[in-house]
């Protein structure tokens, strides 16, 4: 049993405000996060996050910014200002890029008066298999040793939250404890498909190891019905933690 609350973020990979907003009323006050990602905001823009802001829900910004420090350090107030909960960054960006992230999200929050966004380091995406790894990059190193040097990585550079595969859950609460907020896309309840997803475990494993909130995008939102598949999900989470 996990004594741990975790909850559930909604990938709203949609194309448009149109379908996006179909699902978030689909999906009712059955799911309170939703993540935009690369998909909508390159379609919509701030738009989507104004959307959801109307539905009263809460923000996880998903653009993965990997460039130079300043750059991304104006992205995230360009991107925040108007109020995310949480947003993304690769942590390969390295340290000094990420130490410009937090910092000028500090600053957003006062500048702008708003609770200042939460920074989420992107370890290794989960749709990456170990082979992959090895054949694309040279990477010799295991997938959870590489994702352990980049959460390191992210907490040395004052971070506090990682997305990670939910099955390097266990290595990482045993290498860094409670001490990061654990993000874990890649879930797939046995009744769904995998799709491009590699690195992957059901919804009830990711919380049993400790999952602090877990991303869902197509077995819900490809689900013929999104509402009963976002119940079955919180179902199987509530039977972990109960
Ligand atoms: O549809 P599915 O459940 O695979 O969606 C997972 C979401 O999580 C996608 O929006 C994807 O971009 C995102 N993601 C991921 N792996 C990461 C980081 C984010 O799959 N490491």
């Amino acid at each position: 049993m996990n004594q741990k609350k975790t909850d559930i973020i909604v990938a709203l990979d949609v194309q448009t405000l149109t379908d996006a907003v179909k699902l978030i009323e689909a999906l009712g006050d059955s799911v309170e996060w939703y993540k935009v990602g690369s998909v909508l905001y390159a379609s919509e823009g701030q738009a989507a996050l104004a959307m959801l802001k109307k539905y009263g829900k809460k923000i996880f910004l998903d653009l993965k910014f990997h460039d130079i420090p300043n750059t991304v350090a104006d992205a995230v107030e360009n991107s925040c200002k108007t109020g995310v909960n949480m947003f993304t960054l690769h942590a390969s960006g390295g340290s000094e890029m990420i130490k410009a992230a937090i910092s000028r999200a500090g600053l957003v929050g006062k500048k702008y008066g708003i609770a200042p966004p939460l920074a989420v380091a992107v370890t290794v995406l989960t749709s990456f298999s170990q082979q992959q790894l090895l054949e694309d990059f040279g990477m010799a190193l295991s997938a959870e040793d590489i994702v352990k040097k980049l959460v390191a990585l992210t907490i040395k550079s004052g971070g506090k939250c990682v997305v990670a595969s939910p099955r390097e859950l266990p290595i990482l609460r045993a290498e860094f404890g409670n001490e990061i907020t654990i993000i874990t896309p890649g879930i797939r309840p046995l009744w769904s498909a995998a799709n491009d997803q590699n690195r992957i475990t059901t919804p009830a494993d990711a919380v049993r190891n400790g999952a602090d909130f877990i991303v869902i995008g197509r077995p819900i939102i490809a689900a013929s019905n999104p509402r009963e598949a976002a119940l079955k999900i919180l179902e199987e989470i509530h039977e972990v933690q109960v």
